[in-house]
């Protein structure tokens, strides 16, 4: 391992001038040295509920914060301009106020990792303080400037309209978080997360207990260096002063599917190009010299896209070298540059469900064995190529890798031989573990998935993670991709240009669940692949995805 080390010795350089401003209702100064206001916000004054989603990017809308009453992103707003005025993070919004917004987004089952939902929180209490009764289009409009992987955004909207609305909190869903087995919904939600994870209003509120909030104050900060190695200093702001990373872009770069179908008489073919999973917390880890670190899995799963990540492991090889502690933090570009993308498949499937199911596979990515496995399990009749192509890693780990792509063409290869292609042609698909899943994209766009996942536990936690994954579905098929160069490089460096598909252009979705006396199995993976197949089928079984890379996002 290598690493840069750059510590600084305040004695060494005159004391910068200092700025003085208000932060929930107390003066503060801090050196006026340039820093942006969330790094002030969280580094210096530990203010943790403005979470760092994308900086310096400006956008995912997690560090949201208001300036004088109005939502600012403070990711991009120097700490300079703040100065003389008032600035309010969660924990400084009233506590009536903020109540009513944790109870009514736990009611709705509105935030499942819960790191997007502070910054969620103060855009749209924004808009209750400017417009009276706001309708659905206004709060999509102001969800126009976040992102959430996780929910789906319909329970998000839904909780607006609750605690915008004439009532003012959320009755409309049955219980909240008062008089509701929350034990049971975390139960759930673990299931569905695939790693412990609790369901709360302090959740909601920013308590997920992530990696980066929780850090010892005086850790020293390390970061990816750019070269393959870690800058490591005092600071955050340090730390990545010493890296030779250019800030990146949104690329207008077409997308491209780097692996061709095999040669043959095919009924079916698909070609699908690099997917970023685009978990909203970045990995981040620390650690003391001598002790266990952090998990960069607070609370969620990250779509297994943080299985494999160097975070923990580094930051205690560099808290023992160190002797202090260090904490480790992955910048958005970091995560989009080295974390593992979703491989581009080329598929060619024949009446008889033989065929050829082609994988990327690229420098630095780890075994794809479980990848073929998954697919061996789904579609026996499916023979799995590794193509070796330039791109950046990518992973088995991945949401459903492999089992997903092989169930999809299989229930496709079955709607075309039955003569079902199109809307309204309803896919059902059974998982291993005895979850089923019937996804419909009806002619008027309305998506409707029926589920049976065992023992229900919390219904609003089960809708809530079905409507994450039918988000993230479509998103798959119709809007996302990751474009690289020649080499391999990724060119899409900001969060915004996944193809994560925004509140607004999600279609209404109907969820029906049903429960029943048989152990919990989870379910997410499942709808994923029968809301894939459901969208494929609507789109006519178009022989590439995304259908529209440059759609709605
Ligand atoms: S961290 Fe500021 S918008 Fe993402
Ligand atoms: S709850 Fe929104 S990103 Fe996880």
């Amino acid at each position: 391992m290598r690493f840069v080390l750059q510590l600084t010795h305040p004695a060494a350089s005159p004391a910068p001038p200092t700025l003085s401003f208000r932060v929930d209702g107390h003066d503060v100064s801090v050196a006026d040295d340039g820093a942006s206001l969330l790094e002030v916000l969280r580094d210096r004054l530990g203010r943790r509920t403005p979470k760092d989603g994308c900086s310096p990017q400006g956008q995912c809308g997690c560090c949201t914060v208001w300036v004088d009453g109005a939502p600012r992103v403070a990711c991009v707003t120097p700490a300079r301009r703040v100065a003389g005025r008032s600035v309010t993070t969660l924990d400084g919004v009233p506590a009536d106020v903020r109540g009513a917004w944790a109870d009514a987004l736990t009611a709705r089952g509105a935030s499942q990792c819960g790191f997007c939902t502070p910054g969620i929180i103060m855009r749209l209490a924004a808009l209750g303080a400017r417009r009276t009764a706001p309708g659905r289009g206004e709060v999509e409009r102001a969800l126009l400037a976040h992102l959430c992987r996780c929910t789906g955004w319909a329970t998000i909207v839904d909780a607006a309209l609750d605690v915008l609305g004439p009532t003012g909190h959320s009755d409309a869903v049955g219980p909240g978080a008062a008089g509701r087995d929350l034990g049971a919904a975390g139960r759930r939600a673990t299931l569905e997360g695939g790693v412990p994870q609790v369901v709360g209003p302090g959740v909601t509120c920013g308590g997920g207990g992530f990696a980066d909030d929780t850090a010892p104050a005086d850790a020293l900060v390390a970061v990816p260096d750019g070269r393959g190695g870690w800058a490591v200093a005092d600071t955050l702001a340090e730390a990545r002063a010493a890296t030779a990373k250019v800030q990146g872009r949104n690329s207008t770069v077409a997308l491209r599917h780097p692996v061709a179908v095999a040669p043959g008489d095919w009924s079916l073919t698909l070609r699908t190009t690099f997917v970023e999973p685009a978990y909203l917390e970045p990995d981040a880890s620390w650690c003391r010299p001598g002790g266990e670190p952090a998990s960069p899995l607070a609370n969620g799963g990250a779509f297994g896209g943080k299985l494999r990540s160097p975070v923990a492991e580094t930051a205690r090889r560099l808290a023992d070298h160190h002797g202090r502690a260090v904490r480790v933090v992955l910048a958005r570009e970091d995560v989009v540059r080295l974390g593992p993308k979703r491989p581009p498949v080329a598929a060619g499937v024949a009446a008889d469900g033989t065929g050829v199911l082609r994988v990327a596979r690229t420098p630095g990515s780890g075994p794809l064995g479980a990848w073929a496995a998954a697919v061996a399990r789904a579609a026996p009749g499916l023979v799995v190529e590794e193509v070796a192509v330039p791109g950046p890693p990518v992973s088995a780990d991945l949401r459903a890798a492999g089992w997903a792509e092989a169930t999809v063409l299989m229930a496709a290869l079955d709607a075309r031989r039955r003569g079902a292609v199109g809307a309204d042609e309803p896919v059902t698909i059974t998982s291993g573990a005895g979850a089923a899943v019937t996804a419909t994209v009806r002619g008027s766009g309305t998506l409707v998935v029926e589920v049976a996942a065992g023992a229900v536990l919390d219904e609003t936690v089960l809708r809530s993670y079905v409507l994450g994954a039918a988000h993230q579905a479509l998103g798959w098929v119709r809007s996302e991709g990751v474009a690289v160069d020649d080499e391999g490089a990724v060119l899409d460096l900001t969060i915004r240009s996944f193809g994560i598909l925004p509140a607004r252009a999600m279609p209404p979705v109907e969820i029906v669940v049903h429960d029943s006396a048989r152990p919990a199995v989870p379910a997410g993976d499942t709808v994923f692949a029968a809301v894939a197949t459901a969208a494929w089928l609507a789109a006519g079984l178009a022989d590439r995805w995304p259908l529209d890379p440059g759609g709605p996002p």
